[in-house]
């Protein structure tokens, strides 16, 4: 028998989706939702037509194709990283291709485990500041849980960037990035895209990134004549050295890295802890469990980074909470080169969605996805299933370089408040996600807190 043909990507289909009359749809829910209904509409590789057809992948194996086995065919040259890069400029998120890795070579001994340990002090005194503001509060007085959890990672970021010479600035630091923070997805957020339209919103835009960087090149310009902690993350990144050229980074290139590293690093760990006291609160028999655990081990003190491994209920907490409520929602690629999944032709050029909230209810490996169940991560459960069946911090060389921190931060923050706090959502708050780049609660998240 003759053999067949091998099949080119070219005579495949395109991906199955909704017809384009179906398109008000997606304005009635959120991104992350539509396209979860559209995955279990139509399978694991959907596209769909928004302003531009979109791609929607949703299979592990796809994933990690994507993310790690090609991941140089698939770019950040899309126009939502645009739209970010006219904030973090050039810094890891948004930078791209060689420049790209060359700043992550530059960076990634700076997030080595055994530097990241060392912040455990930092990360528990500023946690102790929250407590004892949570201390003066009445018991029927009204917290804005996400306001407070965005205060203490801002803090945590901040000081282990710069030490404390940033007290001085950091109010007024706090509010420009909530107003860059904002809606990345509204109009003037495209409009940055051309900053030559004399629109106000430009303006003020321009107004405030270039106060931003003033005050980022002031605090480095203060570490260069000796300033900030001994071993804080700028003095760390003025000393790293490009292995091959002994170069380090110039100053729009620190600017642009330490702006990204204050955003990327505060309002995703503020989401996870805020998300975290949620689901807590919904599912009493884990948070006792886990009381139980933080008491048993620690007897009340803070948790310091060696503690962790004696804290396995704590982890697989957080990791359920992620999986349910991932801070990062979605990250998006484009495809530099025509390419098949799953039978299906993906056209060169075509803007690819991954979306962590869909992945993560995947019904083949997350059995009844909505229930919240530390569980499923128990070692024995969490080993045989696909390691791109979850991915909060993405995975690949691409990955998030703050998993470390970030995963420690959660932790110590939470064993810290959880010993010594229960926290009450106020009844009848509508808590509804808001996804623009974190998965934030719309409406805020108020709650009263009660000393244990
Ligand atoms: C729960 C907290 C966090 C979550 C869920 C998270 C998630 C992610 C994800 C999904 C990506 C990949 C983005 C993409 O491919 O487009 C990423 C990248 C990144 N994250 Fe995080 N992140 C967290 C905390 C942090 C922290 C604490 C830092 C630093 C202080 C940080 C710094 C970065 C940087 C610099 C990148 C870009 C890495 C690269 O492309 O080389 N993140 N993060």
């Amino acid at each position: 028998m003759a053999a067949s043909p091998p099949v080119s990507s070219a005579d495949l289909p395109l991906p199955p989706g909704p017809p384009w009359y179906r398109i008000h749809e997606a304005f009635r829910t959120s991104p992350p939702q539509y396209i979860y209904g559209l995955i279990r509409e139509y399978g694991d590789i959907v596209r769909f037509r928004g302003a531009f057809p979109v791609y929607c992948i949703n299979h592990p194996d796809h994933v990690r194709q994507i993310l790690t086995k090609a991941w140089p065919q698939y770019t950040k040259n899309t126009i939502d990283y645009r739209v970010i890069a006219r904030t973090l400029g050039r810094g890891l998120v948004t930078n791209d291709g060689p420049d790209w890795a060359r700043q992550r070579r530059l960076m990634q001994p700076v997030f080595a485990n055994r530097h990241i340990d060392t912040f455990d002090g930092v990360i528990n005194d500023m946690t102790a500041e929250l407590v004892a503001d949570w201390r003066r509060r009445r018991s029927d007085e009204t917290v804005w849980l996400e306001r407070d959890m965005s205060r203490v990672t801002f803090k945590v970021v901040s000081r282990t960037l710069f030490g404390a010479d940033i007290d001085e600035v950091a109010d007024e630091m706090v509010g420009i990035l909530d107003v860059l923070n904002q809606h990345p997805m509204k109009l003037s957020a495209l409009l940055t895209l051309f900053p030559w339209l004399p629109v106000p919103s430009n303006r003020r835009f321009a107004r405030i990134k270039g106060r931003l960087d003033d005050i980022v090149d002031g605090l480095v310009a203060l570490h260069r004549k000796g300033g900030g902690a001994p071993g804080d993350i700028v003095h760390r990144l003025l000393d790293a050295r490009d292995e091959d050229t002994g170069e380090g980074m110039d100053e729009a290139q620190m600017r642009d890295e330490i702006i990204t590293l204050m955003l990327a690093g505060h309002e995703t760990s503020a989401t996870a802890l805020t998300w975290t006291f949620y689901q807590l609160a919904q599912n009493p028999h884990v948070e006792q469990r886990l009381v139980a655990e933080l008491d048993r081990v620690l007897g009340g003190r803070p948790a310091q980074s060696a503690d962790l491994a004696q804290l396995p209920y704590l982890k697989q907490v957080v990791q359920e909470s992620m999986r349910l409520y991932p801070p990062v929602w979605g990250i998006a690629r484009r495809a530099t080169e025509e390419t098949a999944f799953g039978g299906y032709r993906i056209p060169a050029g075509a803007y690819l969605s991954i979306t962590m909230y869909s992945l993560h209810r995947h019904p083949e490996y997350w059995p009844d996805p909505e229930r919240f169940d530390p569980e499923r991560f128990a070692p024995n459960r969490a080993q045989s299933r696909h390691s791109y069946a979850y991915l909060p911090f993405a995975a690949g060389p691409r990955a998030c370089i703050g998993a470390g921190m970030a995963m420690l931060e959660i932790q110590l923050v939470l064993a810290q408040l959880l010993q010594q706090f229960r926290v009450h959502p106020r009844p009848g708050h509508p808590v509804v996600p808001l996804p623009v780049v974190t998965y934030k609660p719309r409406y805020g998240l108020p709650v009263t807190l009660a000393p244990r």
